[in-house]
């Protein structure tokens, strides 16, 4: 009976090319002038054209907002010790993430005011990166203007905007500091700058967390949209926003009505369905949706709910934990995290039914998102590619990347190899790179 709940989850191989095919027809049509403006898959240029070499050098603020947690950052890159990088964590309360538009830049500001207090640079004039990682059309490197919030923001009075003007107006009220904004960057950009430090290969940057998107190097005559400078080189970042992919109802015929209910109760209704699929702040919102039917059935824990009929209360990071049971031939993280969720009395049965419920959401999120780079690869159609990845769900789910290899290596017809690498620290370390590259632009 549990098989039959979670059969609409199950997927069969050629409706995972099926969506690599959907996906890539997405692409061509947002990369186009003429179905641009109706596309869903945006398909923007970011402006960042070359790949960091290894010679970028100096002192830089970086701001990471939009994962789990927002950060201020110094990153120090030097040819000699490479880089070097100090960073704190600062809260930002829903009641900011929701509130307006200024509450939030005038936040941002206190941190960066405390953090450059802190470190006592006050002296320094340090260029900033900023990783925004919300979907920006950009109209250079220091221009982003949100097109909409996605994941938990809904800030008043920024769609439209350009955030570096309203970062630098918070910035102007507070009148303690001397920092200016030379680049706005999106998460899967620093992602893919700090492995291309590393690694020539690096032409895609993949993030899987908190929500799900990705970003490529991209010809310029393929990018009708690119009226800029076509110099060498001919070729630019693409930041796909994979995660409106399905926007228009394509992947209708895959969404499960967890799928539908999720949308339903989210703060962007009908945006971001593919992210929805996919991404850690949906995932044990799946996972706890498909629990409460089978409770509602009586298939699990003898039809007592406890905890898991409270919305958004069975966290993704508890799928990943289920999961690091398996092969062990013990229930031990299953059995702590039932017993949080307020179960009492449970068999060995209902934790296997967990385990399968957590295991059939994973598969299809980790089948999804390798669809969605094959698509890229097969669009990039080099012998080696490198694909950089970061992300909580990537990072700590114990099967992610195995099942994303497997399945790859499955799809990825082309004979080439490919190789799936741990971004570390792109808001950090992909941040400050982007701001050397235009901060010696700026002063050319
Ligand atoms: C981090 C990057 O490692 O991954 C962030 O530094 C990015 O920029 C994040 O947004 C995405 O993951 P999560 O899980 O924090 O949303
Ligand atoms: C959301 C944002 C996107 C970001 C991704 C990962 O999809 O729209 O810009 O890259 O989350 O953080």
């Amino acid at each position: 009976m549990i098989d039959n709940i979670i059969k609409p989850l199950l997927l069969e191989d050629e409706t995972y090319t099926k969506i690599g095919r959907l996906l890539e027809q997405e692409m061509a049509k947002g990369l186009s002038k003429t179905t641009n403006p109706s596309a869903k898959v945006k398909m923007l240029p970011t402006y960042v054209r070359a790949l960091p070499n290894g010679l970028e050098e100096g002192n830089f603020l970086a701001l990471d907002l939009g994962g789990t947690n927002f950060r201020v950052l110094l990153i120090s890159l030097s040819k000699e010790s490479g880089v070097r990088m100090e960073n704190k964590i600062y809260p930002v309360p829903e009641k900011i993430m929701t509130g307006t538009g200024k509450e939030l830049f005038d936040h941002i500001a206190y941190c960066i005011s405390d953090f450059i207090h802190e470190h006592n640079i006050q002296g320094q004039h340090l260029p900033l990166g900023f990783t925004f990682s919300f979907p920006c059309k950009q109209e250079s490197l220091s221009v982003g203007r949100l097109i909409s919030w996605t994941k938990g923001f809904s800030c008043s009075d920024v769609e439209g905007e350009n955030v570096v003007d309203l970062l630098h107006a918070a910035i102007k009220r507070r009148n303690d500091i001397s920092v200016e904004c030379v680049a706005i960057l999106n998460d899967t950009v620093g992602c893919l700058m700090s492995c291309a430090y590393l690694d020539h290969d690096a032409e895609i940057g993949v993030i899987l967390g908190t929500g799900t998107n990705a970003c490529y190097m991209e010809k310029l005559d393929k990018v009708e949209l690119w009226d800029q400078d076509k110099a060498e080189p001919s070729q630019v970042v693409i930041n796909t926003e994979w995660g409106a992919f399905g926007d228009d109802g394509c992947l209708d015929f895959i969404r499960t009505d967890y799928d539908f209910q999720i949308d339903e109760r989210s703060l962007n209704r009908g945006r971001q369905l593919f992210e929805k699929m996919i991404s850690g702040m949906y995932m044990g919102e799946i996972v706890r949706l498909v629990v409460v039917e089978c409770v509602r059935t009586s298939l699990m824990f003898s039809g007592v709910l406890g905890r898991f009929k409270e919305r958004d209360c069975f966290k993704t990071k508890y799928v990943s934990a289920v999961e690091k049971d398996h092969g062990r031939g013990s229930f031990e993280n299953t059995k702590r995290i039932i017993e949080q969720m307020g179960i009492k009395e449970f068999t060995d049965s209902d934790c296997s039914a967990l385990f399968r419920i957590c295991q059939a959401v994973s598969i299809r999120a980790a089948k999804l998102s390798s669809a969605a780079i094959v698509t890229l690869m097969n669009r990039i159609n080099r012998p080696n590619i490198t694909v950089a990845v970061d992300g909580s769900l990537f990072r700590f789910h114990p099967r992610f990347e195995g099942v994303m290899k497997e399945t790859i290596a499955e799809m990825y017809n082309f004979g080439h190899q490919f190789k799936l690498m741990l971004s570390e620290d792109g808001s950090g370390k992909g941040a400050a790179l982007v701001a050397a590259v235009a901060h010696r632009l700026k002063n050319n």
